[in-house]
């Protein structure tokens, strides 16, 4: 049985607040987006209050403007082009891969530079993300130019999934100004072949899979929080 909303949110906290104390003193942390990471912002934003000197990389918008509201002072790649570590939730987690599904924010662009960047990477979710293939219900966002896109929505549906653009006849913008196709799989057998099939479509700027990205997962559970490691 899944648990309420309000359960939820207490799991996604707990695996926020373990990774936010792997965060020391000076270091240069990628903030990710979407309700799990804004528990780690929240956390970030406690312990900055109590002296803890860090810098932010945000990943959208949304998460740039949580930090700043909450004091956390933010840079940029200008300054720092090697974040010590990032802290982002995912959709999906595939336990034996650790390979990602994210984007359902929107912001699986900048979410996957911030990511690659770092030194480690450290997903949080709720124990509903883990699963034991990719796909399903879940659908795998891909960041498309505005120009054509229809053309690409045809390329994606070429390789085996329904896409349907993100907002319909009023899609959805990106931070970067580009469109989100979100494309259901009935399951993703292997996630570095897709990878490889979406990046060679002429129009698609990222997707949503982040293959041995992963540092560790942590994973909000009722009771206790598990630790996963590659
Ligand atoms: C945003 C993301 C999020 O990290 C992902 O959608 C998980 O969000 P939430 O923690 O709200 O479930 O990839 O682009």
């Amino acid at each position: 049985m899944s648990a309420a909303p309000r359960d939820r949110d207490a799991l996604k906290r707990a695996a926020a607040l373990r990774a936010v104390a792997e965060v020391e003193n000076g270091m240069v942390v990628g903030l990710g987006s979407g309700s799990t990471a804004a528990f780690a912002i929240a956390a970030l934003g406690e312990r900055v209050a109590a002296g803890l000197k860090i810098t932010g990389i945000p990943t959208s918008e949304g998460a740039g403007a949580l930090a700043y509201r909450l004091g956390i002072p933010l840079t940029s790649f200008a300054e720092h082009r090697r974040p010590d570590v990032a802290i982002d939730g995912a959709d999906q987690v595939e336990r034996r891969t650790l390979t990602l599904v994210k984007g359902r924010g929107g912001a699986l662009l900048r979410e996957k530079i911030v990511a690659s960047a770092s030194a480690r990477f450290i997903v949080i979710v709720d124990d509903s993300k883990l699963v034991d293939q990719l796909g399903g219900e879940t659908p795998l966002p891909v960041e498309v130019t505005r120009f054509g896109w229809p053309f690409v929505l045809d390329r994606l549906a070429a390789l085996g999934c329904v896409p349907q653009l993100r907002g319909g006849s009023e899609p959805v913008a990106t931070d970067n100004g580009n469109f989100i196709a979100d494309c259901v799989f009935d399951s993703i057998a292997n996630a570095a072949v897709l990878d490889q099939q979406l990046a060679a479509i002429p129009g698609v700027v990222e997707n949503g899979l982040f293959l041995g990205l992963a540092s560790m997962v942590i994973v909000g559970r009722p009771g206790d929080v598990e630790v996963i490691t590659p």
